[in-house]
């Protein structure tokens, strides 16, 4: 089941992103400043009643675009989800809810080394967007996909 986050949850959000994140950067303090964003949604993603995972949205397009394009800042299982499809689960709900505020397409960023990230994507109907987007704070390059919602 898919919830918004509150301040009560930046443990766990912090906690998780120090876990699957901290080789990309200092994703405990990134995750938390994007909590802080406004614009950005955090989503807490619980499974038998307690906390699995979290996805963070950014509804950023301005008033004048013809088109929305929802940008999903992160998306993590904790260690002990993954593998195990709960991620297809947790992104649908993500693009749904996207989809419901007047999205029409999501983009994100994955590190070229994250090879299980990026085949997760690919499999759920993102493509490379061809544009490069620079690297993250320890160095990766960064490489965006899209698909429509
Ligand atoms: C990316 C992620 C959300 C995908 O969700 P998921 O539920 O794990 O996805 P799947 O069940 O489809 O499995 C993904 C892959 O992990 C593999 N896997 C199998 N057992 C696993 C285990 N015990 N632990 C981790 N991965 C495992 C799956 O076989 C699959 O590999 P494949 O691509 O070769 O088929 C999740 O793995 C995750 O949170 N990763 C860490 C954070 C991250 O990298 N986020 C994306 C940043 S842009």
């Amino acid at each position: 089941m898919l919830r918004v986050a509150t301040v009560g949850d930046l443990p766990f959000i912090q906690d998780l992103a120090g876990a699957v994140f901290s080789r990309f950067g200092d994703y405990r303090r990134i995750l938390t400043r994007f909590f802080y964003t406004d614009g950005v949604t955090t989503f807490i993603w619980e499974e038998e009643n307690s906390p699995a995972g979290l996805g963070m949205v950014a509804l950023d397009w301005g008033l004048n675009s013809t088109y929305g394009v929802a940008d999903l800042m992160a998306i993590a299982l904790t260690p002990d989800r993954q593998g195990q499809g709960s991620g297809g689960r947790l992104l649908a709900a993500l693009l749904e809810w996207s989809r419901a505020q007047g999205a029409d397409e999501m983009q994100l960023t994955v590190a070229e080394p994250n090879h299980i990230a990026r085949r997760f994507f690919a499999r759920h109907g993102f493509a490379p967007a061809g544009r490069d987007e620079g690297r993250y704070p320890a160095g990766q390059r960064a490489l965006r996909m899209v698909r429509t919602l």
